[in-house]
């Protein structure tokens, strides 16, 4: 299955969502993550070989494509709207990261807007939220009313996702109480996707 994260901002957790996804698969499948960010952001974090699946730059791909069962492909931080389109064309699935901000949930509409002509398969999924609050549930609702499909779950906002980055590793691999947590909501997301 090919997969590609896309927004049209920077910020919302497609890295993130990409390489947690890559991991899940990983444990069915050989996956591998295609970092098509300019800003190598997959690449820099797998540097120490701390990931479990294969990271490819875009470049350094189309050799290695047919080794995988999963391709997941990571994009730039704010793609145009032909990028978009053609992400669509090629990948069975589009996942649309957003966070609960309003001004994200503003632009995730105005991507799927783009994507509703080209009968692509797409899905919402709700990133940093923060359970302190109601503004997963109220974006949840936002997004329910306008009609857009969605992850079931959402991904909680934790200080875990934010630092394992820098230590070359999945959440899974992070040493704190509610980094378990984190990684349970990517493998429901990933079990969501492969039935
Ligand atoms: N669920 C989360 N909880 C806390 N921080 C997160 C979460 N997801 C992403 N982040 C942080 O937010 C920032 C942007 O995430 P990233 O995945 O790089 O987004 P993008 O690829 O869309 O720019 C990074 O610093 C990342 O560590
Ligand atoms: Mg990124």
């Amino acid at each position: 299955m090919i997969i590609a994260i896309t927004a049209l901002k920077g910020g919302v957790g497609k890295t993130t969502t990409a390489v947690h996804l890559a991991a899940y698969l990983q444990t069915l499948s050989p996956t591998l993550l295609i970092d098509a960010d300019k800003n190598r952001s997959a690449l820099v974090w797998s540097k120490e070989d701390k990931l479990p699946f294969y990271v490819a730059s875009q470049a350094g791909s189309p050799a290695l494509i047919k080794k995988f069962t999963h391709i997941i492909i990571d994009t730039q931080a704010r793609p145009e709207p032909e990028e978009l389109a053609d992400l669509a064309e090629g990948s069975d699935l589009l996942i649309l990261p957003t966070t609960p901000n309003p001004l994200d949930l503003d632009t995730t509409v105005k991507a799927i807007e783009l994507l509703e002509p080209l009968k692509v398969n797409y899905k919402v999924l709700l990133t940093k939220v923060d359970s302190r609050t109601t503004n997963g549930r109220d974006a949840r609702k936002f997004l329910e009313e306008a009609k857009l499909p969605m992850f079931r779950v959402d991904i909680p906002l934790l200080v875990a996702f934010q630092r394992s980055p820098g230590k070359g590793v999945i959440v899974k691999d992070y040493p704190d109480p509610r980094a378990p947590l984190g990684w349970s909501k990517y493998v429901s997301v990933g079990k969501e996707i492969i039935k």
